[in-house]
């Protein structure tokens, strides 16, 4: 599986360290960006984004927690974004064209959704969405504990994938760590995001490498 390492749990007062260590560990860089009416809470914007993303040296995973996601697409395209994820439930009926819009601009596009959207809702944008993802947790903060129903979930995509011979990966985000990784794996996962479990490690690479082959 791929690591994608949620900046979102990264000590902000080295930033630079963080970024160094994900350098050199990571796959991906996963930005969480939030505002506030989406899900009730605020995290970084484009300040942070234009700091980073000249030391990005693994792809950076924007995971869009607005409303008007279709908004932000072109700055984060202009900023080396390569994945850039946005909600279904934000964006309803515009989702086709977001996605559109996404991929139009050079970037991987990724549809999300919220532990309590059925995952059958994703299977209209197979075809269309490069990744999705997968939420183990409600949207808006790290450090929550996995829900293992997510398991399911992850399981039912990927057969409806591998039925229509579609490669799209599987992300999953929320309580990703050694207590689960195995069997979202096992499951189908393609990349797990992973916020406390790294940061709050020992050591971050090695909790980095032990997800990846779990
Ligand atoms: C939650 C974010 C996640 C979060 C994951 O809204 O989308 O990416 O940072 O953090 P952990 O791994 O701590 O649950
Ligand atoms: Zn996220």
């Amino acid at each position: 599986m791929l690591v994608a390492p949620s900046l979102l749990a990264a000590d902000f007062l080295h930033l630079d360290s963080e970024m160094q260590m994900l350098g050199q560990s990571s796959d991906w860089i996963h930005l969480d960006i939030m505002d506030g009416t989406f899900v009730p809470n605020i995290s970084f914007g484009f300040s942070v984004i234009d700091a980073l993303a000249p030391v990005a040296k693994k792809p950076m995973d924007a995971h869009l927690m607005v409303v008007h996601p279709e908004r932000w697409f072109e700055r984060l395209a202009a900023k080396g974004v390569e994945y850039c994820s946005f909600h279904l439930e934000a964006a309803g009926r515009s989702t086709g064209r977001c996605l559109q819009a996404i991929k139009d601009l050079g970037m991987k596009a990724g549809l999300a959704i919220n532990p309590d959207v059925p995952v059958q809702k994703l299977f209209p944008y197979i075809g269309k969405a490069d990744y999705f993802l997968i939420m183990s947790v409600f949207a808006g903060f790290g450090g929550q504990k996995f829900i293992y129903e997510s398991l399911d979930r992850v399981a039912a995509l990927k057969a409806e994938l591998e039925s229509r011979g579609n490669k799209a990966l599987i992300e999953v985000d929320g309580g990703v760590g050694m207590s689960n990784a195995a069997a979202l794996r096992e499951a189908g996962t393609d990349v797990v995001v992973a916020g406390s479990s790294v940061f709050k490690a020992e050591n971050p690479s090695e909790m980095i490498s032990a997800l990846r082959g779990a």
